[in-house]
């Protein structure tokens, strides 16, 4: 018989595997798998959906709820995982946590090729990781790493990074397209041929997109990015594709001395420092995945005094800043022209639905203005180019959270319709939100 690439299939779910297995690693079926070329006829045909039996999703807790969060519910064995982000975010702690807190599923193997054993070690007391399941291992040279797979058969992988892995029958640089599709294939097929968990590190580039080709990205189950601002310790883990779960789920962090500890309550804590009184500042129940989050939004409107006016946005999109300032020209009737506007998000959230609209041209009016808005409230709504306001998605979740942070009002746009303890303030327009906020 001819073995090739998945040879054998479970006939009871359809899983394929390489080799011959006595339990399905997906259903739990035992005796299920036949070789495809034994096999004719019945597995090519169609087949009903209530007729396919057995499918299972397993999932492995990880020991961060975090990341088993993002991932959906924990990990998928069998699944590659790649986690982006950029040098000096905390991949490598976070994953050295994620391999020292993992017990359930035989030794974890960590291979870096960025760091000595020496190094990885300092990280590891640094992190309070001893003893245990985990196996460290510095290498770049994966023909070996194969050996090794082959001996240790590992219950979880991880590969910092993927850039410095290459294949030496590969004439080219490691971190080069070929090197980073093969690397990318070979981690694959040995995920889903073991049934083991693979985590992949990769840089980002500069423009902020995953380096290497995009192959990578269509290849693994699930892409995470490790995201933050170098100046404070908040960290958010996203999930951007995910084959087991929803994306853009979010998990939070703070960066401390020993390591990455989970955000419980994240609302809090990005509201927490909010000045009192100070103009410039609003509050967005915003969506990050299922999970709703207050965040602030800061404004700061001064004269220009030198040259072309300044304008500087961090954590929002520029180009929707400078729309909603053409807004608020045109359509409110303040002459901001010639003021520097600062746009800012605090914590270092990054703000990317329209839902902020409304939040945003608040603080930025708030500042022209310079009267505050009061503490109690949130907004959320998108701001068309009329001046009109419109409806955003699922204010019932956001308002919940909004109430339970202890914030009483919401303004939101006239149409919304949602049940809450809060009190609702209906706009329908933006100049209905200057009137509401600044003019008595
Ligand atoms: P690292 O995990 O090496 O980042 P990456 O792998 O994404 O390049 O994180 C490096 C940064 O994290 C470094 O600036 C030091 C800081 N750090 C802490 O603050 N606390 C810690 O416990 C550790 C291990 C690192
Ligand atoms: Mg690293």
């Amino acid at each position: 018989m001819k073995k090739g690439k998945n040879s054998f299939v479970c006939q009871e779910c359809g899983y394929k595997s390489i080799k011959w297995l006595g339990q399905c690693s997906s259903c739990g079926a035992w005796n299920s798998f036949a070789s495809t070329s034994e096999l004719s006829g019945p597995l090519s045909q169609p087949k009903s959906i209530d007729e396919i039996t057995g499918a299972r999703e397993e999932r492995l807790p990880s020991s961060i709820g975090e990341l088993d969060r993002v991932l959906g519910g924990g990990l998928v064995p069998g699944s590659l995982i790649l986690v982006g982000g950029d040098p000096g975010i905390g991949k490598s702690t976070l994953l050295l946590q994620v391999a020292g807190g993992m017990t359930s599923n035989g030794p974890v193997l960590y291979v870096s090729g960025e760091e000595s054993l020496g190094q990885l070690k300092l990280r590891a007391q640094r992190l309070n990781i001893s003893g245990g399941v985990l196996k460290a291992l510095s290498l770049t040279d994966l023909g070996a790493l194969d050996q090794i797979l082959q001996e240790l058969q590992p219950g979880m992988v991880i590969i910092d990074s993927i850039q410095t892995m290459s294949f030496p029958h590969i004439d080219s640089m490691p971190g080069s397209v070929s090197q980073i599709r093969e690397v990318g294939s070979y981690f694959l097929r040995y995920s889903k041929e073991n049934d083991v968990p693979v985590f992949l590190v990769g840089h980002v580039t500069k423009d902020g997109s995953l380096a290497g080709p995009k192959i990578l990205e269509h290849l693994v189950d699930c892409v995470l990015y490790f995201e933050g601002d170098q100046h404070y310790s908040f960290r958010i883990l996203r999930s951007i594709k995910n084959r087991f779960g929803s994306v853009n789920e979010v998990g939070v962090f703070r960066m401390e001395n020993a390591g990455l500890l989970e955000v419980a309550n994240p609302s809090s804590i990005f509201i927490e420092e909010r000045p009192k009184q100070a103009p410039g500042s609003a509050i967005f129940p915003s969506m990050e995945g299922s999970r709703p989050i207050m965040v602030e939004v800061q404004a700061l409107l001064s004269p220009t005094t030198f040259g072309q006016p300044q304008r500087m946005t961090a954590g929002v999109d520029h180009r929707r800043v400078s729309m909603l300032m053409a807004v608020l020209e045109k359509r409110a009737g303040l002459e901001i022209g010639w003021q520097d506007v600062y746009v800012n998000v605090a914590g270092g959230i990054r703000l990317s639905e329209p839902a902020a609209d409304l939040a945003m041209f608040a603080a930025m009016s708030s500042s022209f203005l310079e009267k505050p808005i009061p503490d109690d409230v949130i907004l959320c709504g998108e701001i068309g180019l009329t001046g009109e306001l419109r409806g955003v998605p699922r204010l019932g979740e956001r308002l919940r959270e909004a109430e339970k942070m202890g914030l009483s009002r919401a303004l939101l746009p006239a149409r919304a319709r949602v049940e809450t303890g809060m009190e609702v303030v209906p706009l329908a327009s933006v100049q209905e939100l200057i009137q509401y906020l600044f003019v008595e």
